[in-house]
């Protein structure tokens, strides 16, 4: 399997406080990494770096080449302002847009390419809709087809089921494994138990990043990263977080 991105020894924090130390994290084609953590752990934030949102104090990222041009995101929820006059179509259409070509007119295949992938997401009858009429759900796909368009090497989805439901979360599931044949996914979330079956490796974040196989996690682990016992399920991942600090 080839590698796609390597992250080495990154640094970061806003403003003089550090968030992110010393953090590694190799990603290869066909992966599917779930990256868990507390709140204000620095998962968006480690997101944002390998973005090119936010640059890195120290450390490098490295991308296989032409796949710098090739990272889908779809940001978290809570932090996206839906407030913005704009239909679905059109926002799925801004993944078309690449660095490089930002005033340039969208062409015919960007148009059919956007509706291709609207049809498959279920959206193609909301395309016209402002997308502060639509509901969370519908909302999250429009932003899961706006990373697709832009046929990604690798898909980075923050917190991709905070305001879905149990149905919407098991079609989720089952398209990110269809994605996952053609690209590799990095899913950060608060509750991995949607994702259970499918995942390949776990991230943990807290500050550093801890790293794990299929299986290794141990409530030990768990609590290095928390810092505080974790319950675990059945499959080896966290579930409740039993006392608070
Ligand atoms: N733009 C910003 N300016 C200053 N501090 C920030 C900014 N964004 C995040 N932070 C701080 O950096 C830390 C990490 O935030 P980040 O959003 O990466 O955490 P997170 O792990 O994604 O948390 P959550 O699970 O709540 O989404 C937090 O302490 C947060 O307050
Ligand atoms: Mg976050």
């Amino acid at each position: 399997m080839e590698k796609l991105i390597e992250i080495r020894n990154i640094s970061f924090g806003y403003d003089n406080t550090p968030v992110l130390k010393n953090v590694d994290l190799d990603i290869f084609e066909e992966d599917y990494i779930l990256v868990i953590g507390p709140n204000g752990g620095g998962k968006t934030t480690l997101l944002r770096l390998i973005l090119g949102i936010l640059e890195p104090w120290d450390g490098t990222i490295t991308f296989r080449k032409d796949i710098s041009e090739r990272l889908g995101y779809v940001p978290q929820y809570s932090t996206f302002n839906k407030n913005f006059p704009i239909t679905s179509l059109d926002m799925v259409l801004t993944g078309r847009i690449s660095s490089g070509n930002f005033l340039r007119k969208y062409k015919k295949e960007d148009i059919e390419e956007t509706e291709v992938i609207l049809k498959k997401l279920n959206l193609y009858d909301k395309r016209n809709e402002n997308i502060n009429d639509l509901s969370g759900g519908q909302l999250q796909r429009v932003l899961i087809a706006r990373a697709l368009v832009s046929d990604p090497a690798v898909l980075f989805l923050d917190e991709p089921t905070a305001s879905i439901d149990i149905t919407s979360q098991t079609n989720l599931r089952d398209f990110l494994d269809e994605l996952n044949k053609k690209m590799a996914i990095v899913v950060v979330t608060h509750d991995p138990t949607p994702f259970a079956q499918t995942y390949k490796h776990i991230a943990c974040i807290n500050k550093n990043i801890f790293f794990h196989d299929r299986g290794e996690l141990d409530s030990h682990a768990l609590e290095q990263v928390y810092g505080c016992p974790v319950e675990l399920l059945g499959h080896g991942i966290p579930h409740t977080i039993l006392k608070r600090h």
